[in-house]
């Protein structure tokens, strides 16, 4: 099926043909949209703001209308089941992808139209996060730092403290290609926030890190998360109580549900925890089809 964009936005119509299965004759059941009455506005300082974000891949839909806001001091675990849109989103608030309709700023800087600008004021930790593998951490850390317009005791300064935070200190000089994988994924992790940045995009920072590590990395994420705005994906439910402000839920593409831990676990009567809100909402990938 061949999709025409109508003033960037996707037409109604087209949308709902591409989110009936193939021949289908029964639409996709509703989604119970779960979303707890606003929060007090604590911060007053929205640093990322997110409207009206769709993604179409060909025929896929695979961020469908998101929107929410961030603001100073809040950390946003972002949730949702495998190919839910989580990494589709954070790549488009960081301008790795281009949206194909909605508006991303950050810091009131227009992502689309002041990309470096407002990049500047980000850090991102991908999924798979590419490394040079024939340099060592620390001078990884030194090309980074001055991608980031970090120069002389400033750079010093900014791989000594980042080194320090992620607990790399002991392989500063080991070579890239011969780290083990929780030590390339805090390698990456640490030129995230090499210049200190004001926005964190991590996605699943604790993803491959032993338990302590995750343990270590969930306290510096809420410490950070003080005066930065940061938004993480997760698999793990119990971080997000450990670590987070506030959550969104998302499921194919939508935001299904938007509220603190604490709130979230009201929404589904009965439910004890996360877990159970989370699999009460949400489909997994296989029952898609099912579904049908
Ligand atoms: N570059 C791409 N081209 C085509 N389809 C894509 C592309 N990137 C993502 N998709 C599709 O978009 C959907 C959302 O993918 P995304 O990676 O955002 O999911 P996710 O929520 O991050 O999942 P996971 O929990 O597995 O990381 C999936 O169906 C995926 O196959
Ligand atoms: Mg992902």
């Amino acid at each position: 099926m061949k999709i025409q964009l109508k003033n960037g936005l996707l037409p109604l119509k087209q949308r709902s043909a591409i989110e009936r299965p193939e021949g289908g004759e029964q639409p996709w059941p509703p989604l119970a949209t779960f979303i707890s009455s606003p929060q007090p506005n604590r911060y007053n300082d929205v640093m990322i703001q997110v409207k009206n974000l769709i993604k179409v891949f060909g025929t896929k839909v695979a961020v469908d209308d998101i929107s929410f806001s961030v603001e100073k001091g809040e950390v946003l675990g972002f949730l949702g089941p495998n190919g839910a849109g989580k990494s589709t989103t954070m790549r488009m608030v960081t301008g790795y992808f281009r949206p194909t309709s909605g508006s991303i700023s950050l810091c009131g800087i227009d992502m689309l139209e002041k990309p470096e600008e407002a990049k500047f004021r980000l850090g991102y930790l991908p999924e798979n996060a590419p490394l040079y593998s024939d340099m060592t951490v620390a001078s990884f850390l030194g090309f980074c730092a001055e991608m980031r317009g970090l120069h002389g005791a400033d750079r010093t300064k900014a791989i000594d403290r980042v080194l320090d935070m992620c607990f790399l200190d002991n392989v500063r000089n080991q070579s890239v290609d011969t780290l083990s994988k929780g030590y390339r994924h805090r390698t990456c992790f640490a030129q995230s926030i090499i210049h200190d940045p004001d926005v964190l995009i991590l996605d699943e920072p604790t993803d491959g890190l032993d338990p302590n590590q995750k343990h270590e990395v969930r306290g510096m994420i809420k410490r950070m998360g003080v005066n930065k705005a940061i938004i993480f994906s997760t698999h793990i439910l119990e971080e997000v109580e450990a670590a987070c402000s506030r959550a969104i839920i998302i499921d194919r593409g939508k935001v299904v549900a938007d509220g603190t831990p604490e709130s979230l676990k009201k929404l589904v009567p009965g439910a004890n925890s996360l877990d159970e809100v989370f699999r009460s909402i949400t489909k997994p990938d296989t029952t898609h089809k099912k579904a049908a």
